[in-house]
């Protein structure tokens, strides 16, 4: 099905394949062990800097199964999630403090001005045209109140050779064109069966994203790498694992997130910025 297709209802609907891929149920393992804490950790690090004291009202757009809003919740926000997979919201409606309901980001069911902040930490680089992703920050400005905050996160454009040339995959010449077509022109594309590395996606290049914050009304205020470099280096994970090395890990990225000659080494983009 096309991204720019509609449900009965006249909703935009989810690609069949991006259902699909998380219809694996993949998704809610995945930040909470191994490299993938990483991005759990350092995002709840650059969040909980930019974020207004809680309590606040968070709508988590494209939240997943919860991974953050469980965070979010604990540390005393009022968590209400909205993704387009029926067994994230199954998932996540567990969760003590969060409220989860099926929905889209380019049509968000909820009120004008009803959120202090708006999190789309997801559903940008599964949108694979412009016009979609301008449409679901359009909607993000619409349900903040004024002066509140978003916070987008966006795929860097050369995410699919780092990680891959760290894996060893880029060298089988069955998925290196996959590779090289997201770095040409941004889109990941699936293919049929097992040879897939993603589902469909778009990798922006950083400097892209504040024009597209601007299309929808909102200003961009700041850019954080998630991951920097650390995602590449073998071993990582067992840094992890030592609370010693963690801080370290945590700490030394701090300091570079926001270098702008670094920002698209990072797998992970943060944009946060306001409703003016
Ligand atoms: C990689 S997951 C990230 C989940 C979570 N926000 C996190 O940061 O761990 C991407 C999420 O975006 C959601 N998503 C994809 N397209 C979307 C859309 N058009 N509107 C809202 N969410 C969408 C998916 O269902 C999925 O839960």
């Amino acid at each position: 099905m096309d991204a720019d297709e509609t449900t009965a209802a006249g909703l935009p609907a989810l690609a069949e394949e991006i259902a699909e891929y998380y219809g694996r149920d993949g998704e809610d393992g995945r930040l909470r062990s191994g490299a993938g804490r990483l991005e759990l950790w350092r995002t709840q690090d650059v969040l909980r800097r930019l974020l207004p004291p809680a309590p606040a009202r968070v709508l988590d757009v494209g939240g997943g199964s919860g991974v953050h809003a469980q965070w979010l919740a604990a540390d005393g926000y009022a968590v209400e999630l909205v993704d387009p997979v029926p067994l994230h919201i199954a998932r996540a409606a567990r969760l003590p403090g969060v409220t989860a309901r099926l929905g889209d980001a380019r049509a968000l069911d909820a009120p004008d001005a009803s959120a202090d902040v708006v999190l789309l930490l997801g559903p940008l680089y599964h949108l694979p045209e412009r016009a979609d992703r301008v449409r679901a920050l359009t909607e993000a400005h619409r349900v903040l109140r004024p002066g509140g905050l978003i916070v987008a996160a966006t795929i860097n454009r050369f995410a699919g050779v780092h990680d891959n040339l760290a894996t060893g995959l880029y060298f089988d010449p069955g998925l290196r064109p996959q590779i090289e077509a997201s770095a040409r022109d941004g889109r990941m594309r699936p293919v049929d069966g097992e040879k897939s590395l993603f589902t469909t996606a778009y990798f922006h290049g950083p400097a892209d994203v504040p024009g597209e914050f601007a299309a929808a009304g909102l200003t961009a205020q700041g850019q954080y790498g998630v991951e920097g470099a650390a995602w590449l280096m073998g071993g990582i994970s067992e840094r992890l694992d030592d609370p010693g090395d963690r801080e370290l890990v945590l700490e030394a990225l701090r300091r570079t997130e926001s270098v702008p000659s670094l920002l698209g080494v990072s797998g992970h983009l943060l944009t946060a910025g306001r409703k003016g």
